[in-house]
């Protein structure tokens, strides 16, 4: 906590709170779930599954400049990775790697974070092609919204996701995010501009967290 300043209302924090983090280990279908900062040398196994998994991804995400093979070649990850690195330093976002068994296994971000009343922010996460379907995303989910509540200074989650992205919309309601409405033709993805249902989840409505929660419903086990 900062020193107070005359006439503000709210709590000066410092710049990343929460920032940097290890979250985890959990136990989940996939295997060993943890979650930790972006790395430089996270470049290879970046590339490569982004790489093999075009078809897996590309509906789904904000739509890029330039073609595919060159947007996740190994040698743009420098400057994305240096852009997140500096988002986080200043405090507007927590851009984490998945690891499931130590294996790199997705990303799932934080972003756009505001403070002073708002205190709020987005998450948006993707989870490699052969490990879907084994708890991953949701456990991530969960670590991340329970650590910004907990530990970032943050009070609301949003979360957007296009109508048809059935699984997507699963780990939401799985993870405790709960359906605000529906952003009409809300973000540019996949060349097109796209509704997206809004999903939100504040700290009051976390409980005891939603980990434990998970927990508690035999979904995800701490190790
Ligand atoms: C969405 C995504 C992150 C889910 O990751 P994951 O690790 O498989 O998620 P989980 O295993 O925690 O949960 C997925 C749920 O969706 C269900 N599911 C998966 N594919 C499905 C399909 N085609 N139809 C219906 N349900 C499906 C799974 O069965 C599971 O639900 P269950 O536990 O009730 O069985 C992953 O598929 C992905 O990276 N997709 C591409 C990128 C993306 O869509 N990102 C999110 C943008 S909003």
């Amino acid at each position: 906590m900062g020193a107070p300043i005359s006439g503000v209302a709210y709590p000066i924090e410092s710049r990343h709170p929460g920032w940097p983090a290890k979250l985890g280990p959990l136990r989940v279908p996939a295997g060993i779930l943890d979650v930790r900062p972006v790395r430089l040398r996270d470049a290879g196994e970046w590339s490569r599954v982004r790489l093999r998994d075009r078809e897996h991804l590309e509906m789904w995400e904000p739509t890029g400049v330039g073609p595919w093979p060159d947007r996740n070649a190994f040698w743009s990850w420098p400057s994305q990775w240096l852009a997140l690195r500096g988002l986080a330093r200043r405090g507007q976002c927590l851009p984490f790697t998945i690891t499931v068994d130590g294996h790199f296994a997705g990303q799932i971000t934080v972003g756009n974070v505001i403070r002073a009343s708002l205190r709020s922010a987005w998450i948006g996460y993707w989870v490699s092609s052969d490990i879907v379907r084994g708890g991953v995303a949701t456990g991530a989910v969960a670590l991340v919204t329970d650590h910004v509540f907990n530990f970032g200074g943050l009070h609301r989650l949003e979360a957007t996701v296009r109508p048809e992205n059935t699984p997507s919309l699963r780990v939401l309601a799985k993870a405790g995010y709960r359906q605000e409405g529906l952003f009409e033709r809300y973000l540019d993805v996949a060349g097109g501009w796209r509704d997206h249902f809004c999903y939100a989840v504040t700290k009051e409505e976390t409980g005891d967290g939603l980990v434990s929660r998970l927990v508690a419903k035999g979904l995800a086990e701490r190790v």
